[in-house]
C-alpha cells in the first residue's frame, strides 16, 4: 500500500502525511527533507547551488541519517532545495531510495506514505492513493510564518509569500518532473479546513479505496 501526497508548500501534505502514517502505521518519507538535505550540503560548503556540478555530487553521496543536526527547515535552505531539484541528475540520484522506501518501507511497515512534489505522477506512479493538497498562497504564506516567525521574529509574512509564489513557480515549471496532480489524484484543497477536517477528508478517500482492495 502506497500513498501519495503532492503540493506546493505549507498546503498541508507534510501534516496529513504523519497523520496518516500513524492511523494506519505506514512508514513516512517526507522527500521534500532529501532535497533540502542536498541544498544544505551544497549551502553549508558555501555554494552555489545553481552549480549542477556540485548540486549532483552533493546528491550522489547524500545520506538521510546525516542529517539529523542539520537546520534544514529555513527558507533559505527551501528556496535552495527548489533550485537543486530543478536538476535532473540530483533527482535520478534520489530517484531509488524513494522507490525503495516506497516497496520496502523500514520496520517491516505495512505500507508507506511519501509526500512530496512528483509522487504520484514520476515516483510512485502506481500508488494506491494519491492527494493532491493545495491551499490559497495567502493561507499557505501565513502558515508558513507561524511555523517560522517564533525562531526569526524579523521574518515579514510579505516577504514569505513572494518566496513561496517564486518556489511554486520554479517547482512548476521545471522540465523534470514538475509538480503537477497526477490525473487520478483527489484533489483535496485545505484552505478552510482545519487539520482535523483535511484528516478526516483524506480518510474517507483512503478507506473507501482500501474497501474495494
Ligand atoms: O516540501 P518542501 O518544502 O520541504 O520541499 C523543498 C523543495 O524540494 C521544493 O521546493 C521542491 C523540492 N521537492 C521536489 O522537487 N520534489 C519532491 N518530491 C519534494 C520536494
Amino acid at each position: 500500500m502506497v500513498i501519495a501526497l503532492d503540493g506546493p508548500a505549507a498546503s498541508g501534505k507534510g501534516t496529513l502525511a504523519r497523520l496518516i502514517s500513524e492511523h494506519y502505521g505506514f512508514a513516512h518519507l517526507d522527500t521534500g527533507t532529501l532535497y533540502r538535505g542536498v541544498a544544505w550540503l551544497v549551502l553549508s560548503e558555501n555554494a552555489d547551488p545553481t552549480d549542477p556540478v556540485l548540486a549532483t555530487n552533493a546528491a550522489r553521496t547524500f545520506e538521510i541519517e546525516k542529517l539529523a543536526d542539520a537546520d534544514i527547515r529555513t527558507k533559505e535552505v527551501g528556496a535552495a532545495a527548489s533550485v537543486v531539484a530543478a536538476n535532473s541528475d540530483v533527482r535520478s540520484a534520489l530517484l531509488d531510495f524513494q522507490r525503495r522506501f516506497a516497496l520496502k518501507p523500514p520496520q517491516n511497515a505495512v505500507g508507506a506514505v511519501l509526500d512530496g512534489r512528483d509522487i504520484g505522477t514520476v515516483v510512485c506512479p502506481d500508488a494506491t492513493v494519491k492527494f493532491f493538497v493545495t491551499a490559497s498562497p495567502k493561507t499557505r504564506a501565513h502558515r508558513r510564518w507561524l511555523e517560522l516567525v517564533s525562531g526569526r521574529p524579523e521574518l515579514q509574512e510579505a516577504e514569505i509569500y513572494k518566496d513561496l509564489l517564486e518556489r511554486d513557480a520554479r517547482d512548476a515549471a521545471r522540465d523534470d518532473a514538475p509538480m503537477a496532480a497526477a490525473d487520478d489524484a483527489e484533489l483535496l484543497d485545505t484552505t478552510h479546513l482545519s487539520i482535523d477536517a483535511a484528516f478526516a477528508a483524506a480518510r474517507r478517500v483512503i478507506d473507501g479505496v482500501f474497501r474495494r482492495c
